[in-house]
């Protein structure tokens, strides 16, 4: 059964079409290459033994997405990542954040309306701010944005709750991730992050290897056992494996409507202790130093998912070494063979 990826070669997407094909679906890849490399289409060809079909194109592009739709009729789901995804960023340029995670959103969902097709939306943990309660649960208050990127996930889910509530043909589940680290264990494929990484972990491997001088830790005065942030990070493998059993989930005549799940692991690690947790994975010794906090940052999160093991089906199974060690191998691969 054909499963469209848009944003297929990016970090979460190009993991999951590794895992789609394992689970005997033909992904249809879709990108526009404005956040990710052409190249991982021949890594992904080296992982899975062809090149999937992939399709260069801007979902803001009304007209060229309606084309797709026409050449790519018979599909059974789509697992929608295509969006921008940096939470500074978004604060200093909104537009663009609104723009296109609205435009390619609303093009795909009108391009396909009417077929009973499975839709998996990629959300994030963020529409839920800084729970009052944790480990949080998916019916926690959905909380007002710290950011335009987290605004443009809460607006999302409405949208898909209004078209289900309008009656669309759609089967639709949000999958609130938590932070997505490490890489494939090929080391074929990973986090590519273009300029100065914003987020922790590629920051650390590229200090690691060289990259980067050193790390700053944004604060350590935060009401947390070493007074570090606190965040749950899952395994991108274990996070893509969620996608194909959320379009399992949909598969049978039995599931309607709308779901949402929380997909984590259900424990929190602070900063200092992913430094330590990587340093002890790896063998390699990390310069850091404490800096003032980061505008934004909520102060600890991680997920309950009792609900995702048990109406989802899944479980995460990859610990917090086995994401730093598989970090620091993509790292040390694309320091070797540059994409
Ligand atoms: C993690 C922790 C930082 C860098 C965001 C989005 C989320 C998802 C992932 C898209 C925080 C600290 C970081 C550094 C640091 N986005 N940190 N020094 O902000 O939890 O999540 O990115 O998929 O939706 O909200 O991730 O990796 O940026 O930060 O101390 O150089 O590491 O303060 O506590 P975040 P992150």
């Amino acid at each position: 059964m054909k499963i469209l990826v848009t944003g297929g070669l990016g970090f979460i997407g190009s993991h999951t079409v590794v895992e789609l094909v394992n689970a005997g679906y033909d992904p249809v890849i879709i990108d526009d290459l404005s956040n990710s490399n052409i190249k991982i289409l021949d890594q992904l060809a080296k992982i899975i033994g062809y090149k999937p079909a992939f399709y260069k194109l801007d979902l803001c592009d009304e007209k060229a997405v309606k084309d797709l739709a026409a050449k790519e009729a018979d599909i059974a789901g789509i697992i929608h990542f295509a969006a921008s995804k940096a939470v500074g960023e978004s604060v200093k340029n909104p537009l663009k954040y609104y723009y296109n995670n609205f435009f390619s959103l609303i093009n795909i969902l009108k391009a396909y309306d009417g077929k009973a097709i499975s839709f998996v939306f990629s959300s994030s943990c963020t529409v839920y701010g800084q729970p009052d309660v944790l480990p949080v649960t998916e019916d926690a208050p959905v909380k007002p944005a710290q950011s335009p990127y987290g605004n443009t996930k809460q607006i999302a889910e409405e949208i898909l709750q209004d078209i289900i509530a309008a009656g669309t043909a759609y089967k639709i589940i949000s999958l609130r991730y938590f932070n997505p680290v490490g890489a494939h264990d090929s080391a074929l494929i990973g986090e590519l992050p273009i300029g100065v990484p914003q987020n922790l972990i590629p920051f650390i491997t590229q200090a690691a290897i060289g990259k980067r001088e050193k790390i700053t830790v944004f604060g350590n005065t935060y009401n947390t056992p070493d007074g570090s942030c606190v965040r749950d990070y899952i395994h991108v493998v274990d996070l893509a494996k969620a996608h194909v059993a959320a379009i399992k989930l949909m598969e049978p005549e039995s599931f309607s409507g709308y779901d949402v799940f929380n997909i984590g692991t259900g424990n929190g690690s602070s900063v200092l202790e992913v430094i330590k947790a990587f340093e002890n994975a790896t063998g390699q010794k990390l310069k850091y130093e404490i800096g003032p906090p980061r505008e934004g940052d909520v102060e600890q999160v991680w997920g309950d998912v009792t609900k995702s093991t048990k109406k989802l089906n899944w479980k995460a199974g990859l610990d917090l070494g086995t994401m730093m060690s598989s970090a620091w191998a993509w790292e040390q691969y694309i320091a070797q063979n540059p994409l």
